[in-house]
């Protein structure tokens, strides 16, 4: 992996980084973009820039501590809630993971039909079934319930290259996403691509900088001590160069999701993900 080194002046000069160059181990994993207008030449995981010992502990489904959210998600899937006193096992079948087979991996996307349609990660989606089906509250971003069925979903296409569109109707969001990666915020003035397509493979401090990409998520992360989404991730970013985060579940973040899932196109799902 032999790439320019860009000297991020801005950043540099407020935190004192400096970025080192590191190589990935021998071996390591990338797949082609799928797509000719990729600025990518090699899609990579964030798997591959972690110490061996993370690496471990996601791969074995005993130690992944994510793997407990799982098991929560998978016994709510048949407990009845809600006016309409239906669970998810009443309409979607009984066996979730094969109910959700080949979902986890196309999301964010246009979901449903008529007045219910929207643009929908698999977060909004649940709960759009919680409120709109079940007659349910929705739950809370971010919060067990929410991330563990999140997860469940995910886990279901574990293995299976992500594979959102973004033509059509997910133009105009697709667009937005783009725009937003490259656009500098805060008080660091700086961009996504900045640190996730100029400089991966580099060391800002302690932390080896990946793509960006969201293949694992919801992840667990040693950090947080616990499971979190994939907005998340994308508001510690934000706050890390000082900037306003946007709404967790809403619009823009929706835009980023889909736009920063496209860049990583092909890439295995991973989720639940170990990062530290
Ligand atoms: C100052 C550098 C910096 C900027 C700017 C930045 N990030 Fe990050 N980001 C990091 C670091 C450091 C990590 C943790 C190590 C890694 O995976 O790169 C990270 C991790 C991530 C991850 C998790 C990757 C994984 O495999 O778990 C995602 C997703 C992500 N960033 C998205 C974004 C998005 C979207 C933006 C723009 C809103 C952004 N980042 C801006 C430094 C940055
Ligand atoms: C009363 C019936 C009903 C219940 C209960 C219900 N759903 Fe749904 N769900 C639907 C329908 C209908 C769709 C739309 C299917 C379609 O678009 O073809 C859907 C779609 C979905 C999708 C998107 C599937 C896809 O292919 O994109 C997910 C994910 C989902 N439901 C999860 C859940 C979860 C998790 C629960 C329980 C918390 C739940 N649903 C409860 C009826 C229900």
């Amino acid at each position: 992996m032999k790439r320019v080194i860009s000297i991020l002046a801005g950043a540099a000069m407020l935190t004192g980084a400096s970025y080192a160059v590191a190589e990935l181990a021998d071996g390591y994993k990338a797949v082609e973009p799928t797509s000719e207008d990729s600025p990518l030449t090699e899609v990579i995981s964030g798997y591959e820039f972690r110490i061996k010992s993370t690496q471990e502990t996601q791969d074995d489904d005993f130690e992944n501590p994510g793997m407990l959210l799982l098991d929560q998600a998978a016994d709510q899937w048949s407990v009845a809630e809600g006016s309409a006193e239906k669970s998810c096992a009443d309409c979607h079948g009984d066996d979730p993971l094969e109910a959700m087979q080949g979902v986890g991996s196309t999301y964010p996307k246009f979901t449903e039909k008529g007045d219910h349609r929207a643009f929908r990660n698999i977060e909004n989606q649940i709960n759009h079934c919680r409120t709109e089906r079940m007659g349910a509250k929705a739950w809370k971003y971010d919060k067990p319930d929410l991330l563990g069925m999140t997860v469940l979903v995910r886990h279901a296409d574990r293995g299976e290259p992500v594979n959102v569109v973004v033509d059509g109707d997910a133009e105009a969001l697709f667009e937005r996403g783009k725009e937003m990666y490259y656009t500098r915020y805060g008080q660091l003035d700086m961009s996504c691509a900045h640190c996730h397509e100029d400089n991966y493979g580099n060391y800002i401090r302690a932390d080896h900088l990946s793509q960006g990409q969201t293949n694992g998520f919801p992840t667990y992360r040693m950090k947080w001590q616990g499971v979190g989404s994939t907005h998340r991730r994308f508001k510690g970013c934000m706050k890390n160069i000082r900037a306003e985060p946007f709404k967790v579940g809403e619009d823009d973040f929706l835009a980023l999701e889909l736009y920063t899932s496209w860049r990583g196109n092909g890439l295995p799902i991973e989720t639940p993900a170990v990062r530290n």
